[in-house]
């Protein structure tokens, strides 16, 4: 019997996780998705992942940077298959690579999963990342990694989550011991122990338990860990956040697991109760109401371009998240903006080695769209209408700098990169009230070489970056803007257009302009 496409439609939406990894540099994102891949049987070897990332990260170069982004773009996506789920993980780089495209990409998300270094806690990028996901209101899933390593109490660290990020947490499962002496972790959910033990560590052993009190946990942790462990649950069980479905769902409430990437343990046990708990693909906002899932017609929109992907051909790859419908390669879609019709003919999907055509795809899935320049960050494509999406906001920049041209007489050229640059989402352009001084805007430093770097090899372009000392910028909404109320450590700027948007040099001069300044709204992103 053939399965109707809406049918079709819903049991791939039913099979579908979409998620980004959340945390700081260090904390073993690259160490946990190789795990992840592992199991799926995505990759074969322990450290195809991490060669990767060596590669990219051995040079600060630009260039080298660029010679690697055919390399560093197929791990932008990752789709692998597990019980039955069909998993896409969306990667967000770090170090030197983060930019507002990181921030974008979390748009891309259903949820995120939020790794953290046990010893070192919440750390900063953890915190932007996480503010972006927590505006979105999406679930959020933590893994405490790195348990066999010294490190802080849990309940300190719950206590983080909550006073620094300020969502409570409930934990799957808590650890027996830590570092050297850790020899597992009590499973919450399902009253069992996994036990990390074997001389080296290496033997890892699921046991069911009667209770806490078990002989299996006294015999091989010791008296000391086991009343410990009880103690603590007995707190958990008193004091405890209890496990509410509906509170994860809206982003209150992120469920705990404690774990060890390296060692391979936890992880399992993280990846299948992550698979229950987390969502299939959601309805996203347009601009004409809410579009689910499992409607027939096609819809998405482009979250990410990347561009020179091939230096010989100078092509770009414009990441499209499917929001709706089913997509079959080569079919015709409406890009919106444009208001024509296109053929999606050379479609990308991501596995972990290899980029492939890829020939249907469903909600959730992420597919790169071969961009000869047509697309721009944001555009939405839709079958037979004209859906809009408005999912990607603007991002206050973080680091500013004026930008001046070498030359005078490539004027055109200049004009012509800041535009498309701009209109691309490499860089954020202001522009002063006063003097007509165009300052840019980025998240990550990388996007201003990015920037210089394509002036002068598309534009043919020298320019000059001199960095402000500015760190914030806020949209203004005020009927009547008074130049003169925002002049302390701050500068009254345009953007591309023409919304007010102040640049404040610290919290204390954007703290006294929203004081002076009662009846205007400062928003953080774009109106
Ligand atoms: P990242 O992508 O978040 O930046 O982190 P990555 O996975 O590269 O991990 C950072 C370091 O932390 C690596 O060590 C990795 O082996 C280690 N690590 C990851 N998970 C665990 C864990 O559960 N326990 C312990 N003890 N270490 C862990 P490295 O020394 O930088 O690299 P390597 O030489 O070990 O590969």
């Amino acid at each position: 019997m053939s399965v109707s496409l809406k049918d079709e439609i819903i049991q791939e939406v039913e099979k579908r996780r979409t998620f980004a990894i959340i945390a700081h540099p260090d904390a073993g994102k690259t160490t946990l998705t190789e795990k992840l891949l592992l199991f799926g049987g995505a990759i074969r070897e322990a450290g195809s992942v991490k060669a990767r990332k060596a590669s990219r990260h051995a040079t600060s170069d630009w260039m080298e940077i660029e010679k690697q982004r055919g390399i560093s773009v197929t791990s932008s996506v990752m789709q692998f298959d597990y019980n039955g789920h069909r998993i896409n993980i969306l990667d967000t780089p770090g170090h030197q690579d983060f930019s507002e495209d990181t921030y974008r990409t979390l748009t891309a998300a259903d949820c995120a999963v939020m790794l953290i270094d046990v010893a070192k806690g919440v750390e900063p990028q953890t915190i932007k990342l996480f503010q972006v996901c927590s505006q979105r209101g999406i679930p959020i899933f933590t893994f405490i990694n790195k348990l066999d390593r010294e490190g802080k109490n849990p309940f300190d660290l719950m206590e983080e989550l909550e006073r620094v990020l300020g969502i409570r947490s409930v934990p799957m499962n808590w650890p027996i011991g830590m570092g050297r002496d850790l020899c597992g972790v009590y499973d919450r959910m399902k009253n069992q122990v996994e036990l990390f033990n074997g001389k080296d560590h290496s033997t890892i052993e699921v046991r069911k338990v009667d209770d806490y009190n078990d002989s299996i946990i006294r015999e091989m942790a010791g008296d000391f860990l086991t009343d410990q462990l009880i103690a603590d649950l007995e707190l958990l069980d008193v004091a405890g956040d209890q496990f509410d479905l509906e509170k994860v769902s809206r982003g209150e409430l992120t469920p705990v697991f404690f774990g060890s990437a390296v060692n391979n343990f936890g992880v399992q046990t993280f990846l299948e109760n992550f698979l229950q708990l987390a969502p299939k693909p959601t309805p996203r906002k347009s601009e004409d109401g809410i579009i689910e899932p499992t409607s027939e017609k096609f819809t998405g929109y482009v979250f990410k371009i990347q561009a020179n992907m091939n230096p010989a051909h100078r092509d770009r790859i414009a990441f499209l998240r499917i929001c709706s419908g089913r997509f079959d390669r080569g079919m015709s879609v409406k890009h919106v903006r444009a208001g024509k019709d296109i053929k999606l003919s050379q479609p990308q999907q991501f596995l972990a080695q290899d980029r492939d055509i890829v020939e249907s795809a469903y909600p959730g899935d992420i597919i790169g769209l071969f961009d000869p320049g047509i697309f721009r960050i944001g555009d939405s494509l839709s079958q037979g209408g004209n859906v809009v999406f408005n999912e990607l906001p603007t991002f206050s920049p973080e680091i500013f700098a004026k930008v001046t041209i070498k030359n005078a007489l490539k004027q055109k050229q200049y004009q012509k990169g800041i535009d498309q640059l701009t209109e691309e989402g490499t860089i954020q352009v202001f522009r002063t009230i006063s003097f007509d001084d165009t300052i840019l805007g980025v998240v990550g430093q990388l996007q201003f070489e990015v920037f210089e770097y394509r002036m002068r090899a598309e534009y043919g372009v020298e320019v000059q970056l001199q960095r402000m000392t500015y760190q914030f910028a806020r949209w203004i909404i005020d009927d009547n803007i008074d130049p003169s109320k925002f002049r302390i450590n701050s500068a009254l700027v345009k953007d591309k257009k023409d919304n007010y948007v102040v640049l404040f040099e610290n919290e204390y001069a954007m703290r006294t302009a929203m004081e002076k300044n009662p009846t205007a709204k400062f928003l953080d992103t774009a109106p």
